[in-house]
Parts: structure tokens; sequence; C-alpha cells
């Protein structure tokens, strides 16, 4: 069986450091808010290219505690709308509902399945007040245009960076940004199966704003900076520090983790030669973070079950769009057909840092004989 991907195999991976990671916050009994957050966090901004970065208990609260503290601050207000692409995991929408904000939803493009930039203009209205872009599947979506659009406009650029730990992007003259410090603020998931995954869940804010971040840390922490003293109505929301612990010694590895995910997505580029199967615009092929492998297949249900047959595991991500779940049935009447046809072609193969070359020639041989 090749698993989509083996957490036990990941963890072994840098295991003995993790070990003893755990065992130290263990044995010194100081569980939240204490130096290995501190740690990771100073460790994560410098790595980031941020000021800031407030450990929090997942990717979906980094990204409402962004949103709750631009109402804070005044910057939003329930009503107003922020665009985000249509084509993104839930969490990106219920951090935006979760706040009493509105969401619009923008097609993506074709070929790279990130937020269409010559969409987004169109939908803004004297109520947008933020874009949010997701580098989806590890590949970045920012663009100069979301840029221009974002200063000409007065926009807030929040970046949903759960599936992209790593993924660089290189400005026309040749400036070097690591995703989560090219926006306003970022939201990031430390979700086990992500490129820096915990062993349970965690996530974290990162910005260079010095009012954003404090507000959001005290939002995280029941809306306190001194204790017993509430400012705002908070959240408990809060990295625990054995998750920060083995964050720290995982993000030492991040970088040579992420150099193998590229490795096996060169092989699948090079050797997957279907004529059902597309692949998306995976470029710039060495700033990517191959988070995820999507590929678009015509047959794409009869492949999922013939792989599965052949004992390789997949995944589609995802089968229902945000605009057609039930939760958002107001939307359910919506035609998005770039983001449907995603939802009805996409197919994600094993990528991670344990796979190996061997297990991702099986795969592509199979696939290259699918009928
Ligand atoms: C694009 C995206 N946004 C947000 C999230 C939410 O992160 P979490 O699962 O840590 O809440 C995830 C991951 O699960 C994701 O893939």
């Amino acid at each position: 069986m090749i698993p989509f991907l083996s957490l036990k195999d990941v963890t072994t991976l840098h295991g003995e450091e993790i070990n003893e990671a755990v065992s130290r916050v263990i044995k010194n009994g100081w569980y939240l808010q204490g130096k290995e957050n501190e740690k990771f966090e100073e460790n994560y901004s410098k790595f980031i290219g941020t000021k800031y970065t407030i450990g929090c208990a997942n990717g979906l609260d980094a990204l409402i505690l962004i949103f709750r503290a631009y109402i804070e601050i005044g910057v939003m207000k329930p009503g107003d709308e922020i665009i985000v692409p249509a084509n993104t995991f839930i969490a990106t929408i219920l951090a935006i509902t979760e706040t009493g904000l509105k969401p619009v939803l923008c097609e993506p493009k074709f070929n790279t399945l990130e937020i269409d930039d010559d969409k987004i203009e169109e939908l803004i209205t004297r109520k947008t007040k933020a874009i949010v872009i997701v580098h989806l599947y590890g590949r970045i979506a920012y663009t100069e245009k979301i840029g221009q659009l974002c200063k000409k406009n007065n926009l807030k650029l929040v970046e949903d960076n759960a599936q992209a730990h790593g993924c660089i992007y290189r400005t026309p003259n040749h400036r070097q940004w690591i995703t989560g410090s090219i926006g306003d603020a970022a939201g990031h998931s430390f979700y086990p199966g992500k490129n820096l995954g915990a062993l349970g869940d965690g996530g974290a804010v990162t910005t260079n704003d010095p009012e954003l971040a404090t507000i959001i840390r005290a939002l995280a922490n029941y809306g306190s900076q001194k204790k017993y003293i509430f400012k705002h109505t908070g959240r408990n929301s809060r990295l625990d520090e054995i998750q920060a612990a083995v964050l720290d010694v995982k993000l030492k590895y991040l970088l040579e983790d992420n150099a193998h995910r590229k490795e096996v997505a060169k092989y699948y580029i090079e050797h997957l030669n279907h004529p059902s199967v597309t692949l998306p615009d995976t470029l710039p092929y060495e700033q990517n973070a191959f988070h995820l492998f999507p590929i678009l297949c015509t047959h794409r249900d009869a492949l999922h079950v013939y792989l599965e047959k052949n004992e390789v595991g997949t995944i589609i991500h995802y089968p229902v769009p945000p605009h057609k779940q039930e939760c958002y049935k107001e939307w359910n009447i919506l035609s998005l057909p770039i983001t449907e046809h995603i939802a009805n072609h996409e197919l994600s193969l094993p990528i991670g840092p344990t796979i190996t070359v061997k297990e991702v020639s099986q795969i592509v041989n199979l696939i290259n004989q699918f009928s």
C-alpha cells in the first residue's frame, strides 16, 4: 500500500528530536504560554520574514483572529465585503462569515487553480475591505496585479498560508518573499498533514503590523493583555507548549523536506503522460512548496477507484466547493464553472517528505497504464 501520506513516517523522520522536545516540555511542567512558544514564534518570524508571529490553536482561528482584530481596530465592520477565491478549503470562507463579514467569491484561473487576478477588479465595491489569497496546494497565489489592486483601492491583503509553508514569491526585479510575509497579515495552519505539521492542531498569524499583532495576541487569550483584565471579548485560542516545541524542531527541516517534495513533483511532471490527465501550471517550480500534487483527469472518479484498487491512496481537494455546501444554502444556485470543473476533475497524488522515488515511479506507471 502506498498511502496518500503516512503521518507516522513523517514524524519518525525527525523522531528522536521530536521525542526529546516533547519530553523536555513534560519535564518542565509548563504547558501554555511559555518559553517554547516564545522560541518558536521568534524562529517562525525569522523564517517567514515578519516582525511578529502569534501562535494560536489552528488555521481557522488564525484567519478569524485577523478579521476580528481588523474589526476591533475599525478597519472593517460586519457587512463589509471580502474577496476570496471560490476554490479553497471551507475554512477560508468560514473565517469571513464567522466574523460577520461577507465573502465575495472569485473564480480561479483554469491553468493555475489559484484566484484569477483578472476577475477581481469587477468584484470590488464601496464595501470591499480586503482580498484574501490562498496559496492553495502550496503554489503562489500572489501576483503584482493583486498587490496593485490592493494599493489602488486601499484594501488589506490577507494571505491564507495554511498549505504553503516555505513557498517563495519572486518579484519581477528579483526580490524574494516567503508566503506569509507578502500581505498585511497571514493565517497559517499546522494541522498534522501540512508541510509544517504539529502532532495535533496548531496555527499562527504573521504580520508586520504592531497594533494588529497586539490585538490578535489579546483576542487569542480571552481578550486579555494583563491577567484578569479584559479589553476585548476574546476567545481561547493558544498554541500549546508541546506543539510549539515539536514545530520548532520540524521548522529546521522544512526546506529540506520541501526539497524532497520538489523532487517528487519533478518526477510526476516529467513522467506522467496519460492523455486524460492534465497537470496544472506548477511554475515557478523551485518556488512551489508542493503541499499537494493536484492533477485534473477527465475520468477522475474511475482513476481514483483504480488507484485505490492498486493500493495507492489519493484524495480529492475538494469534491464539493464551498458555494455548493449545505451550510451556504444561499449560494447553492450560483454558477462558478471553473471552480465546479476543478471539484469534478481534481485528484491529489501522494506527495510528502517520506515517499520514495520507487513508490512515485510505481504510481506514475499505474496512471500511465490506466484505461
Ligand atoms: C486553505 C486552508 N485554509 C485554512 C485551513 C484551516 O486550518 P486548520 O485545519 O488548522 O483549522 C486549512 C486546513 O486545514 C486549509 O487547507
